[in-house]
């Protein structure tokens, strides 16, 4: 298996893996969304069966509900935690004051809800997602079916007097149809190349009638643990301003890619 793994994978799994380690026994996890949050929530799996961790998980999409069912990991709503102890996820961009985009899953509504009930966001990643400002990834943004072409003209028209490079707005499709979120909206896809004030435009984009949820996540991240191909990871924290590199125990022999 490791030696199908691109560098790309073995930096998402370095990340995964190392940010499983802070889950604790009694803890309330959110479970993140996308291919590198799968792999975090296989990594507790184990630890769950190995160990007998005992967590409870909010998934932040029905793809990471099954997942972490099927991986063992008892499973309960938002509402029945009601706070969580701690949010694992991945992200589609990131920047020095680990302000995210996310949503390239389509999730985004749902895990900013969760992240947000969390006393600690860990975002997982590998190094290409790190930015030095915010937009060259499409923004997603969640809308109501309800009038969504009148919605995304109306965005179109906003951006005019936002600092943005780009003003495109694409419809997500799944094949020939629109994409449909878990709670049953549509996405639209803002390719605005840069994004010269985050936390301005994500205020303004949720206030147009239509719009659900943004895919910017602005001072809810705490931590990010990046991933890099060979296994090191570097740890920034910005709460404390610490920016902590790790070898990773097994980095070295290439073991720590051996159980995938
Ligand atoms: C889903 C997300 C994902 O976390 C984001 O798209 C990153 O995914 P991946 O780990 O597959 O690169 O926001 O809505």
């Amino acid at each position: 298996m490791t030696g199908e793994m691109s560098p790309i994978d073995k930096a998402k799994y370095a990340s995964a893996r190392r940010a499983a380690d802070y889950v604790e026994d009694g803890m309330k996890i959110g479970l993140g969304t996308g291919s590198t949050a799968a792999l975090m929530v296989k990594r507790l799996g184990e630890r769950v069966r190995e160990e007998g961790l005992k967590i409870q998980g909010v998934p932040t999409s029905s793809t990471t509900a099954e997942l972490a069912r099927s991986e063992g990991i008892s499973v309960i709503t938002l509402d029945e935690a009601r706070w969580l102890d701690l949010t694992i996820d991945g992200a589609d961009e990131f920047d020095a004051n680990l302000n995210l985009i996310k949503g390239g899953g389509g999730a985004h509504l749902q895990e900013k809800i969760v992240a947000t009930a969390s006393d600690q966001m860990i975002v997982i990643a590998d190094a290409a997602k790190a930015v030095e400002t915010l937009g060259a990834f499409p923004l997603p943004v969640e809308v109501l079916q309800f009038g969504g072409l009148t919605t995304a003209a109306l965005i179109e028209e906003t951006l005019v007097g936002l600092d943005v490079l780009g003003r495109e707005v694409v419809q997500r499709m799944h094949g020939d149809a629109p994409f449909v979120t878990d709670e049953g909206n549509h996405i639209l896809d803002l390719h605005l190349k840069r994004i010269g004030d985050a936390r301005q435009l994500s205020l303004v984009l949720n206030q147009i009638p239509g719009v659900v949820e943004n895919g910017l996540f602005i001072d809810i991240c705490d931590t990010v643990v990046i991933g890099h191909g060979d296994g090191k990871v570097e740890i920034r924290d910005i709460n404390t301003g610490t920016i902590t590199e790790e070898t990773g125990e097994n980095a070295e022999s290439e073991n720590l890619f051996s159980d995938i």
